[in-house]
């Protein structure tokens, strides 16, 4: 009762805006590091440099290197459910947000009885920021940014949209917090470096920073400043030139942001976290190899991610971390690396114990995902218990092994007519450990692993809340709101 009293005058304290923590009490500052927390857009787990040459990531790679990568660290197999989890540590298929993404035009947006990481982070003083792609939903205010967490937004709602005009779907997309901005026609991955830079300039360093740092790098349209592009003259498909040159751009931005943070004198006291949201997109030149299939499919390639983590906390330097992580694990991880109590009802493990010292990771199996409605692009089903992983029906579009320069940009996938129906009642079993490219199906040969998988999979099926994918609303659209897509429908 008396504890009970305390909490309540402390909640009290948190709602009026007070900071719990005294800006003099440096014993607390170790305990709130500054966290950057960077996702990049379709991003494949071939595309970096510190795991291929060939790719020019400089700043990546030091980060990367001074910490630990990420050898199994696993997303959704598209965008909307990884942001989802993300934000909320609860699994899509529970969110109504298991099949494909947001579209524009969708009254449908993140639960919104769900609890943002940066609201938990605002209780513990943080001040947050979010830049780039949202793609949570938008159809009312509630479900933007400044009003689920963030102090500041400067970014756009929807998805893939033009990286110079700032439009997609016929309608702009850009605000400053909430107010509509108009394209200058500068490169996206710049105006996101410089506010960034801005941001950390400005911020009153006795209190804790985050930036959630969103990239709209380097998903598709294929755009670039040909400065970047031209840095791979070896590389014989267009479209591939032009991806590699959109990633040193995001290379370029995550050092200029790096310098800011040093020169403020905070970077030491930064945690910095780095994934993509889904594989690489093998139509648009993202590459996955030797990982199987690509961006949409719920084979390795689509949602093993390029992640690593480094900076304040993490003790292990120069290693590489084997531990399974999945993209539900980040709210209460990071929470937990602010000095915040994560909810124990989250699908997500807090991993900070693990990831700060390079121990047992507390996780053994995940759902890859389950999709309830027909699955025309993306997969049904997948589960990882131990090292084993079972595919559930259709796994999704791209199912071969893609090198990087061997897919135009025309190509399309492997998807057989009918796919839906084909893969109706297969199974694919893998071992990853021995197997992690997916090559050899072991479903015939290991009948009782089969069966065990599918039956616990069965048991997160019975916990479905059924896909939230509702046709286009026409109250949507941009002509009604001077152009932009804009809340306020639904
Ligand atoms: C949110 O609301 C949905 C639907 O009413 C419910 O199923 C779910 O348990 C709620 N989740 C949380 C975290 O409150
Ligand atoms: C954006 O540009 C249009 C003209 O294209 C102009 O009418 C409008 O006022 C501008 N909006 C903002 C927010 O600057
Ligand atoms: C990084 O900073 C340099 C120097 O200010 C600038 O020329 C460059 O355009 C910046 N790059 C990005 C991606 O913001
Ligand atoms: C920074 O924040 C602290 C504590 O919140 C406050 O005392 C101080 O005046 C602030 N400094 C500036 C320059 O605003
Ligand atoms: C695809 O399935 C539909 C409905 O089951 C069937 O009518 C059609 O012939 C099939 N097409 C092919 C190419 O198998
Ligand atoms: C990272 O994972 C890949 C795929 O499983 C594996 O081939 C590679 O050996 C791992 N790297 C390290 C250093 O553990």
């Amino acid at each position: 009762m008396h504890l009970h009293c305390i909490m309540s005058a402390a909640s009290i304290l948190v709602f009026l805006g007070v900071s719990l923590f005294s800006s003099s009490d440096t014993s607390l500052s170790v305990e709130r590091p500054n966290i950057l927390f960077i996702v990049a857009d379709d991003y494949g787990w071939n595309d970096v440099g510190f795991r291929n040459p060939d790719v020019i990531t400089p700043n990546i790679d030091k980060l990367a290197r001074s910490g630990m990568i990420l050898n199994s660290s696993y997303v959704m197999p598209v965008c909307s459910p990884s942001r989802n989890s993300f934000m909320t540590g609860h699994y899509a298929f529970k969110s109504g947000l298991q099949h494909i993404v947001i579209k524009p035009q969708q009254p449908v947006c993140s639960p919104l009885n769900y609890t943002f990481l940066p609201q938990k982070l605002k209780e513990l003083g943080y001040a947050t920021h979010a830049l780039g792609k949202w793609h949570l939903g938008f159809c009312s205010w509630e479900c933007t940014p400044t009003y689920r967490g963030f102090d500041t937004f400067y970014g756009f709602y929807n998805g893939k949209e033009d990286y110079y005009q700032l439009t997609i779907a016929g309608g702009k997309d850009f605000r400053d917090n909430k107010t509509p901005v108009n394209a200058t026609g500068e490169y996206s991955a710049h105006m996101y470096a410089r506010r960034a830079e801005s941001i950390i300039k400005d911020h009153n360093a006795s209190d804790p920073l985050y930036i959630y740092l969103p990239f709209q790098s380097v998903h598709q349209p294929l755009q670039v400043p040909e400065m970047y592009s031209n840095q791979y003259p070896n590389v014989k498909t267009e479209s591939r030139k032009t991806y590699l040159g959109m990633v040193t751009a995001m290379d370029e931005a995550i050092g200029n942001i790096t310098k800011a943070l040093e020169a403020k004198g905070i970077f030491d006291n930064t945690l910095v976290i780095f994934t993509s949201d889904n594989g690489g997109w093998v139509s648009y030149a993202g590459n996955n190899y030797p990982l199987r299939g690509g961006k949409t499919t719920l084979f390795e390639g689509g949602t093993r991610a390029t992640a690593f983590v480094s900076g304040a906390g993490i003790l292990k330097h120069n290693s590489i971390y084997d531990g399974i992580i999945h993209a539900v694990d980040w709210m209460p991880t990071v929470l937990s690396a602010a000095g915040g109590t994560p909810d124990p009802n989250l699908d997500g493990i807090d991993q900070w114990e693990s990831l700060k010292t390079g121990g047992v990771s507390k996780r053994t199996e995940f759902i890859y995902n389950i999709d309830d409605m027909q699955p025309e692009i993306c997969g049904h089903a997948a589960i990882r218990m131990g090292d084993y992983k079972l595919i559930d029906g259709y796994p999704g579009y791209y199912q071969d092994w893609y090198k990087p320069d061997q897919v135009e940009q025309s190509y399309y996938g492997d998807t057989p007519v009918n796919a839906t129906q084909l893969f109706a009642d297969k199974m694919m079993l893998f071992n990853l450990k021995d197997d992690p490219n997916e090559r050899v199906d072991l479903s015939k040969k290991l009948p009782d692993v089969v069966s065990k998988l599918k039956s616990r999979l069965e048991e997160y099926h019975n916990l479905i809340v059924p896909a939230n994918f509702p046709p286009p609303s026409k109250a949507s659209a941009p002509q009604n709101f001077n152009g932009f897509w804009t809340p306020g429908w639904c």
